[in-house]
């Protein structure tokens, strides 16, 4: 499907968004895991996560809606039912990874499955650790589908993270969680820290490196979660905002993790008025409100050791890169080459189209010149983020420019052109 965008003149008002993606996925795995009825509050609305329910569903978890809550009735340690159908992921690349450093713990085979994007994706960064563990996981190229039997040698190792990702890092811990010795994650690159947060696992610094331990005695229990707003949904109405004039936007109840806001404190360098207020707690995870103004935006230097905490806010970073004095250029992110899509390549060939001047590196890109075309036809690489970047790159353009394909939105945020209508002044 495509849609057509007006030039935006200004944008107003306040949002509150659904919960956060990342949070809600493991919401679905620790109340699922736990023994007994938990309850997640303002659960994520996205397709992926329907997917990490789906699978926990063919597992022999029974999930109720009850007004905006979510109830689970989780299984307990080693109590999931063997599924009878594979087990299909989506287009989700968390469910996944997750679900493998759990069901190599099982003591039934089960295989995991994927839509056509997941199928190209990386497992080789899960299938290493947890072999290295004892798991027993066969897949013919290192890509889904994965075919996992029982293993009765499980063991905890130490194991230094040789890509910064926190799915690898989590589906580690999660298998680590069945055995009686300590399993050790050991991190250079800082990397989203909701599991070892929720989870209460202990989190030590030596040499610079960070170093998470997980065990039985973590296996989580029945409780109840809120989950606070999706910051990385908010993020594409915050960079809309930045470079519309005469703009106010107010996000509330939105998620503050530290290892999520790298794109904020970015933007503040950059020159952005962003402001956080009201800010709380809840299952351990930070959350409040955000003020964001218009802003004349200055282009910066990007330094690696951010590049984790900015991954999923790439795409429209670089749009807002394009409304900034100087020029935007980002590296040391070929980590985005494996994300739903390239995500180098489709950032660069849907800018090439708009007359930018882009230089595509193996490992970043560089954006310089003026947009030059009046109207450009954007497409969304069947890519959630890459869609509404270029979303809010048309309606920056007008002219009727579009994005082709982008039913993608709902991977992560379903009300996403409800809320543009919403907040956006034509
Ligand atoms: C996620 C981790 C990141 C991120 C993804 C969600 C998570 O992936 O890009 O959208 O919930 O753990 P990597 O861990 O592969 O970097």
């Amino acid at each position: 499907m495509k849609r057509e965008f007006k030039k935006i003149k200004s944008v107003k008002g306040e949002l509150k968004f659904a919960g956060d993606k990342s949070i809600s996925h493991r919401a679905v795995f620790f109340s699922s895991m736990a023994e007994g009825k938990s309850v997640i509050k303002n659960i994520s609305s996205s397709e992926d996560v329907k997917s990490t329910q789906r699978v926990f569903n063919e597992l022999g978890v029974e999930f109720t809606n009850d007004n905006s809550e979510l109830i689970v009735k989780g299984r307990g340690k080693q109590k999931f039912k063997a599924p009878l159908v594979n087990l299909d992921c989506g287009n989700s690349g968390t469910t996944a990874r997750l679900i493998s450093g759990l069901l190599v713990a099982q003591n039934f085979s089960s295989v995991i499955i994927g839509d056509e994007s997941l199928s190209k994706r990386p497992m080789k960064r899960v299938i290493e650790p947890l072999s290295l563990m004892g798991g027993k996981i066969e897949s013919a190229n290192s890509t889904l589908p994965l075919s996992i039997q029982p293993s009765d040698s499980l063991r905890a190792i130490e194991y230094t993270l040789p890509v910064a990702s926190a799915q690898v890092k989590s589906t580690v811990l999660i298998a680590g969680l069945h055995l009686s010795d300590e399993t050790k994650i050991i991190e250079k690159f800082v990397t989203r820290d909701h599991t070892e947060r929720m989870l209460g696992l202990p989190v030590n610094t030596i040499q610079n490196s960070k170093v998470v331990s997980s065990s039985e005695n973590f296996y989580p229990t029945a409780k109840d979660y809120f989950i606070p707003g999706d910051i990385s949904s908010a993020a594409f109405f915050i960079v809309l905002t930045l470079i519309t004039e005469n703009s106010e936007l107010i996000i509330k109840d939105v998620s503050l993790n530290p290892t999520r806001i790298g794109f904020i404190e970015l933007l503040k360098k950059m020159n952005a008025k962003i402001k956080i207020e009201n800010v709380r707690e809840s299952s351990n995870e930070p959350y409040g409100d955000i003020i964001v103004h218009s802003s004349n935006l200055k282009n910066i230097g990007i330094d690696d050791s951010i590049i984790p905490n900015i991954i999923d806010e790439i795409p429209v970073l670089s749009v807002a890169g394009i409304f900034a004095e100087g020029n935007f250029e980002i590296r040391n992110c070929e980590e985005l080459r494996y994300k739903e899509s390239d995500r180098i390549k489709a950032i660069c060939d849907n800018m090439k189209l708009t007359g930018l001047d882009i230089e595509e590196y193996p490992d970043g890109f560089r954006i310089s010149g003026e947009i030059k075309k009046a109207k450009v036809e954007f497409n969304s690489f069947n890519d959630h983020r890459i869609a509404m970047a270029f979303s809010v790159l048309a309606m920056m353009i007008g002219n009727e420019s579009s994005v082709e394909g982008i039913e993608c939105v709902g991977i992560s945020n379903p009300t996403f052109y409800e809320q543009i209508g919403y907040v956006s002044q034509q």
